[in-house]
C-alpha cells in the first residue's frame, strides 16, 4: 500500500514542477510536499505503522523521494532567482554599442612626422640631444662671443652658472660632430625654452627642428636645393620663396627663407606686417669656427645647417595665429587635426 503510494506521489510531483511558472507556484508547490503538513511527512507518519519486516525498504524509498523533491525544488529556485537578476540589470541586448574614444596624435607631432619623413627620404637621420644643456653646448662651441646678446638673462633659463635649459636645437649639432666623423647628415627635433613673456606669439617653451649636412664639397647651392625641396613637399608646389641674408654667430654667410603669406597670398596684411612674406627658417654655411670646436679640418670639409620652429612651421601651414593654442590641450583644438 505505501509502496503504491510512495510511486503515485512521485509522478504527482513530477508533473506539478513540470508546470511551475513562478517562484511562489514552487514555493506552494515546497509546501505541499516538504511542509510539517505535507504529503511526505504524512507518508513518514504511515510508516510508523507499517511492519518491521517491510519498513527497511519503505524508508529507503521514502528518504529517495525526499531527496529528489529537496534537490527538484532547489535546482528550480536557483534558476528562478538568476532570471530575477538578469530582470534587475534591465539589459538591453537590442541596443547599440556605447563606442569606445580613442586619441590621436597632437597636431605638433603630426606636424614633425611630416618634416622627418620629407628629410628621411632625402637621406637624412634623425638624431636627439638632451634640455639640459652645457653653456659651452648652447653657445659657446657654436661661436656665441661671451658678451653675446642672446646670452641675456631675458632670453636664457639658466639653471647655473654653467648650465641652461636650451635656448635652441643647434647644440645638439656640436654632439653630432662630436661623436661622429664627416659626412654627417641629419635632423634634430626637440624642446626648446626661451625666458619671454608669453603671448599670441611666442611662449616660454616651444619645439624646434635642426638640419646639418657636413661634407667635401657641401655647397650654398645645396642648401638652397634641400630646403626648397622640403618647403615645396611640406607647404605645396605652387609655393613662391625668398632668401634674405641673415646673421647667426655659427654660420657664414647665413640667410633666412621667407614663403608668402598663408593669409594674404603676397599682398600685405597684418600677419606678414603688409610684407607679403613670413620667415619660416634660419639657415647658412657651418662657420670654420665651429668645425674647430668639434675637431673638424675646415680645408677639408664644407657643411649646411639650418633650424626651424615647429609651432611656426604648423602655424603657417594650418592658418593658426595663437601659439598658446599647441599647450593648451582644448580638444575643440585638437580635434580639428
Ligand atoms: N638656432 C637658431 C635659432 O634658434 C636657428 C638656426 C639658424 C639654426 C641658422 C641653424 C642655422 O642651424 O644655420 O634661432
Amino acid at each position: 500500500m505505501l509502496e503504491e503510494k510512495i510511486k503515485q506521489i512521485t509522478d504527482d510531483f513530477n508533473s506539478d514542477i513540470k508546470s511551475v511558472e513562478d517562484i511562489q507556484k514552487l514555493e506552494e508547490i515546497r509546501i505541499k510536499y516538504l511542509g510539517r503538513n505535507g504529503v511526505v511527512s504524512s507518508l513518514f507518519d504511515e510508516l510508523k505503522k507499517a511492519s518491521n519486516e517491510e519498513k527497511p525498504a519503505l524508508g529507503k524509498s521514502l528518504n529517495l523521494l525526499r531527496n529528489k523533491i529537496t534537490e527538484d525544488f532547489n535546482s528550480i529556485k536557483t534558476r528562478f532567482e538568476s532570471l530575477d537578476d538578469l530582470k534587475e540589470i534591465k539589459i538591453d541586448l537590442t541596443l547599440p554599442g556605447t563606442r569606445r574614444q580613442i586619441g590621436s596624435k597632437h597636431i605638433l607631432t603630426q606636424t614633425l612626422d611630416e618634416i622627418k619623413t620629407i628629410f628621411q627620404s632625402m637621406g637624412f637621420s634623425v638624431y636627439e640631444g638632451p634640455e639640459l644643456e652645457s653653456d659651452y653646448y648652447n653657445f659657446e662651441a657654436l661661436n656665441f662671443a661671451p658678451d653675446h646678446p642672446a646670452r641675456d638673462m631675458q632670453d636664457t633659463f639658466f639653471i647655473n652658472k654653467d648650465f641652461v635649459l636650451r635656448t635652441h636645437t643647434s647644440p645638439v649639432q656640436i654632439r653630432l660632430m662630436e661623436s661622429h666623423k664627416p659626412p654627417v647628415r641629419a635632423i634634430m627635433p626637440g624642446r626648446v625654452y626661451r625666458n619671454e613673456a608669453v603671448s599670441a606669439r611666442s611662449y616660454c617653451m616651444f619645439h624646434q627642428v635642426e638640419g646639418l649636412y657636413v661634407d667635401t664639397d657641401v655647397t650654398f647651392a645645396e642648401l638652397k636645393g634641400t630646403l626648397v625641396s622640403f618647403a615645396k613637399q611640406f607647404y605645396g608646389d605652387d609655393l613662391k620663396y625668398r632668401f634674405r641674408t641673415s646673421f647667426f654667430p655659427f654660420t657664414e654667410p647665413s640667410a633666412e627663407m621667407d614663403i608668402t603669406c598663408f593669409l594674404c597670398h603676397g599682398g600685405g596684411c597684418k600677419v606678414c606686417k603688409q610684407t607679403g612674406w613670413l620667415e619660416i627658417l634660419g639657415c647658412g654655411m657651418v662657420d670654420p669656427n665651429v668645425f674647430k670646436y668639434v675637431g673638424y679640418d675646415s680645408e677639408k670639409y664644407t657643411g649646411y645647417a639650418f633650424g626651424m620652429g615647429i609651432e611656426r612651421t604648423a602655424m603657417l601651414k594650418y592658418g593658426i595665429d595663437d601659439i598658446r593654442v599647441f599647450f593648451e590641450n582644448d580638444l575643440r583644438f585638437l580635434k580639428q587635426f
